[in-house]
């Protein structure tokens, strides 16, 4: 624990009574406090140094309010943490300053208990920023236009093999747990090649339903079935002269893998109703996580266009064998994040890295990607810090469908409600990733639904949605 005498707590306030009491609860643990009676003061203040450790903000106050307040602080010193101190009514502003950069919010009137542990709880936040100490950037993502990060040798074995399929049209199959950088790689071997100006089409075969993948892939003549009310083009003629990636590829019909087999012996295609054939010149790439030989065995899989996929083949390493590489694709994630402005943070602890190192990583890569983005959303400074993580992974953040949905954490408001939490949701996420929206309000659906006795009607109505949408987000 942080000691609180050596802390210095600056209270932004011009309400003469709040700053008495206030400074009274502070001082009582032996918190050093400071008081500004106006915003324009407490900015002042901030600007001259030395930063306080922690700031109290009123949000109303009278000539400069408190939302500006903060703006012009954080803009002075971004790693500033302030807590803001809002009157019963008024969640709502407080709730969209988060979006400002605000640590957290307290409600008036004031709880002794909470103003204390809400202090502690930014002392320990700020020591912890402190440890984690200055960034270098180890990356720099201009140097992965790619988008593939890697320097462990198991990765330098799958560039060679990348840079010696990019001249001919050979077919390559590549292989790999989930999230591994199947695609990354089908579209890297593809922009290197000499058929770069010309389309690249990724078709995942296990999203397409077997009655619909060949005319996906081949096209069909209008009234070859119930439903083919117009002439429609396959993938193969619209990516004629590209490269196709057939993605899943152990999840086609054995039907269909006769006619793609026919594509690669004689590079002709029927539409599905037609009579003649069309030629085409399509190289092919494959990807499956699928055991093929397996599946060849098995029957499920053609022998022949086993062996016409595989002619080179990718064995992507699962993340978990290449740990030496996590940091440069953390920072990789990070600054990618940053260059779109949707994070301040710009690193993690050496106590994450620890626990990243740890971890096994099932869903590889983009399961990497995705701690990283998520925990970014919620970080509040300038680092990733091990609460900011995942429980999974050793943090204090629930997933959704969890317990919590993520983020619902930090809101204290008395009067939390499913609406001014998905507010803040929304507001907050707006702000930083929204790839975190639908797994949050996932989980607040459920939640809802389970705390309103599986009522549907309610539960819409409770969170403003209309039936099918709830129905969606249930599903
Ligand atoms: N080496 C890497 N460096 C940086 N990002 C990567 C790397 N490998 C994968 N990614 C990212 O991880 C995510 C998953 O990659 P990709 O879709 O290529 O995996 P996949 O093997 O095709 O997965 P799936 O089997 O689930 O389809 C993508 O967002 C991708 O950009
Ligand atoms: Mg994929």
């Amino acid at each position: 624990m942080t000691d609180p005498t050596s802390t210095t707590i600056l209270l932004i306030d011009d309400d003469a009574e709040v700053r008495y009491s206030l400074t009274r609860v502070l001082t009582t643990q032996g918190y050093k406090v400071i008081e500004a009676d106006s915003g324009e003061s407490g900015v002042a203040a901030v600007k001259k140094g030395p930063a306080p450790d922690l700031i109290f903000l009123d949000i109303r106050m009278g000539g400069m309010g408190g939302i500006e307040a903060l703006q012009h602080i954080r803009s002075t010193n971004p790693k500033q943490l302030v807590i803001l101190m809002t009157a019963f009514g008024t969640a709502q502003t407080a709730i969209e300053a988060m979006k400002y950069g605000a640590f957290d919010y307290i409600m008036k009137p004031f709880d002794p208990a909470k103003v204390l542990s809400l202090a502690a709880k930014g002392v320990q936040a700020r020591a912890d920023m402190q440890a984690v100490g200055d960034y270098k950037p180890t990356v720099n993502p201009d140097d992965y236009r790619e988008g593939i990060v890697g320097s462990a040798p198991v990765m330098q074995e799958v560039f060679k093999v990348i840079g010696q399929v990019t001249a001919s049209d050979v077919t390559v199959m590549i292989t790999g747990e989930s999230g591994t950088g199947k695609e990354l790689v089908a579209r890297s071997i593809w922009k290197h090649s000499h058929r770069a100006n010309k389309p690249f089409i990724a078709v995942n075969c296990a999203a397409i339903p077997d009655n619909l993948i060949e005319s996906e892939l081949f096209g069909h003549e209008k009234g070859s079935f119930t439903g083919a009310t117009v002439q429609r083009t396959g993938k193969f003629e619209l990516c004629d002269g590209g490269t196709i990636f057939l993605d899943e590829i152990g999840d086609m019909a054995l039907a269909t893998q006769t006619k793609i087999l026919r594509v690669l012996q004689q590079g002709e295609i029927q539409r599905v109703g037609g009579t003649g054939t069309l030629k085409v010149d399509v190289r092919i790439l494959a990807a499956t996580n699928k055991d093929l030989e397996g599946m060849v065995k098995a029957k499920t899989f053609r022998e022949d266009l086993y062996y016409r996929l595989n002619v080179v083949r990718i064995k992507m390493p699962p993340l978990r064998e290449r740990q030496s590489d996590i940091p440069q694709i953390v920072d990789f994630c990070l600054q990618n994040l940053a260059k779109e402005k949707k994070t301040r943070v710009s690193k993690v602890s050496p106590e994450v890295h620890a626990l990243f190192a740890k971890h096994n990583w099932p869903g590889n890569v983009r399961e990497l990607e995705n701690v990283i983005y998520r925990s970014a959303v919620i970080a509040q400074g300038d680092a990733i810090l091990v609460k900011d993580l995942p429980a999974d992974l050793g943090g204090s953040v629930l997933d959704a469908g969890g317990a919590a949905p993520v983020a619902i954490k930090s809101l204290t408001a008395p009067e939390l409600t499913v609406e001014t939490a998905l507010d803040f949701l929304h507001l907050e996420l707006s702000a930083s990733d929204e790839l975190m929206l639908p797994v949050v309000q996932k989980g607040l659906a459920q939640r809802t639904f389970t705390a309103l006795g599986h009522d549907e009607a309610a539960t819409a109505k409770r969170l403003g949605l209309t039936k099918p949408a709830l129905k969606k987000l249930l599903s």
